[in-house]
């Protein structure tokens, strides 16, 4: 016979059963639960990075590039910006743009086509990313003294003087002495920081850094005793100085005029010294003309000097006498009659791409090139 309290450990024994039972049952439910839960996060997700691409495709593919490597705008796809930045900054950034570039703002709140929810998949795209993007670089800045010159001679050059000769209201700057007493450091801060009461402006709020260490590495170039051309091309020149003539600045004419002069050669030369004469002797409007004609026919070149060059580069494809052979004849050619003698250079310069006529631009100067023009031009009728 069972006692009282045997029956209540059985009543005890079994309710714990129960709620074990009960706690199982719970637990298997609940796991499931969070693995459906985490399966639609994903599903959704999926299709937030889907709606996220096709706006992408749309929006910002032109600037950020098709994989998100960059182009006008900085690589996205970059291990280091997705690291480092949160998806709540991506928020921020895409929805108000980056004033004073070229990133537009977005959201429709300044104005932008995207909703926030739109901003919202396109941030999700750019994570989904993260796992395989590149490590992305970023690139190498080099002064270069070729891009100084250039720039002192646009900016610098109307105080200091052609290569820092020195000007009526400047002093010379590439004095050998004074350039060895003093460092890079010493002439990096007088160009970023000016004696704006003295003349001399304050080019930091102007030139960017990167322009000032190109200044910084031709004046350093100067120091070693090394003479740094300017890279002109006479075309922009002779352009400038029509420019000038046609608004009557005859001096800016004279000096575009003289610094073509650095870089011409051969008959271009001799008809640039002709118009300098003109314009010496205050013929202006014989001048402009004279200028204009050489503007339509430059580049001007030496058919003698041409004929050597055909030969040695030409002649095996295109024949001794230009009768053709691999590449087409050109004694005659419509496709030389039809050309500006500029057209020409471009396309001797860079070739047809996907045939045997490659470019000449790492082979022949654009002085050479001028001459094998001046030269294909006798075949012509
Ligand atoms: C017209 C060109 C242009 C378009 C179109 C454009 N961007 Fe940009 N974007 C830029 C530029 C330029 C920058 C760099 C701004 C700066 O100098 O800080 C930039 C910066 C960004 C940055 C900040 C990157 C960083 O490293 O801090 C993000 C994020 C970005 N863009 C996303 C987008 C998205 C998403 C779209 C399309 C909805 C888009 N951009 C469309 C030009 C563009
Ligand atoms: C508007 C005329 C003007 C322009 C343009 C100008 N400068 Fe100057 N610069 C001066 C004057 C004037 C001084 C002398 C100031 C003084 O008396 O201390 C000077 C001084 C300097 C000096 C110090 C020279 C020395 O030996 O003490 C440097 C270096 C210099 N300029 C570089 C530049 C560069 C590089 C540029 C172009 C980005 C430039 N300057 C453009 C007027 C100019
Ligand atoms: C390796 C062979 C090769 C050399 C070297 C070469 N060319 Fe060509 N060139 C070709 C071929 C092939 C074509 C035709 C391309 C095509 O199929 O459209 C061509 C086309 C041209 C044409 C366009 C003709 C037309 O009617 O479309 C000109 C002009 C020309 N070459 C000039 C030159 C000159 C000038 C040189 C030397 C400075 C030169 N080529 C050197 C192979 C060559």
């Amino acid at each position: 016979m069972q006692t009282a309290a045997e029956n209540y450990r059985n009543h005890i024994l079994v309710g714990l059963a129960l709620s074990l039972a009960l706690i199982l049952a719970l637990g298997v439910y609940g796991f499931n639960e969070q693995v459906r839960l985490a399966q639609a996060a994903e599903e959704f997700n999926r299709e937030r990075v889907a709606r996220g691409q096709s706006i992408y495709n749309q929006q910002c593919v032109a600037c950020h590039g098709a994989q998100g490597e960059g182009g006008v705008g900085p690589a996205l796809n970059n291990r280091n910006v997705l690291k480092n930045t949160l998806d709540s900054v991506f928020f921020a950034v895409i929805r108000s743009g980056v004033p004073g570039t070229q990133m537009p703002a977005w959201s429709v709140d300044f104005g932008g086509p995207l909703t926030d929810e739109d901003v919202r998949d396109v941030v999700a795209l750019l994570r989904s990313w993260e796992p395989t993007a590149p490590e992305v670089k970023p690139a190498v800045f080099t002064p270069d003294p070729g891009r100084g010159a250039m720039l002192f001679a646009g900016t610098c050059a109307v105080c200091h003087g052609e290569n820092g000769a020195g000007g009526e209201n400047a002093p010379r700057l590439n004095d050998p002495l004074r350039l060895q007493a003093l460092p890079d450091d010493w002439y990096r801060a007088v160009i970023r920081n000016g004696r704006p009461a003295k003349g001399m402006p304050t080019w930091g709020t102007v030139l960017s850094p990167e322009q000032i260490e190109d200044l910084v590495s031709l004046i350093a170039a100067w120091r070693k005793g090394v003479e740094v051309k300017p890279s002109f091309a006479v075309s922009d020149l002779l352009e400038r100085a029509i420019f000038s003539l046609q608004n009557n600045d005859q001096q800016s004419a004279a000096l575009h005029i003289e610094r073509a002069l650095s870089v011409a050669t051969g008959p271009g030369a001799q008809a640039l010294r002709s118009s300098q004469a003109q314009l010496a002797a205050q013929e202006t409007s014989a001048a402009l003309n004279a200028l204009q004609e050489l503007r339509d026919q430059w580049p001007i070149g030496d058919p003698a000097s041409g004929a050597l060059l055909y030969t040695a580069n030409c002649s095996a494809c295109h024949g001794i006498q230009g009768e053709g052979g691999i590449g087409l004849a050109l004694n005659p050619s419509a496709f030389v009659q039809g050309q500006t003698n500029a057209q020409l250079l471009t396309f001797l310069q860079q070739g047809r791409p996907g045939t045997a006529m490659a470019g000449f631009s790492d082979r022949l100067s654009e002085a050479q090139l001028a001459d094998v023009i001046a030269f294909l031009r006798l075949w012509q009728p």
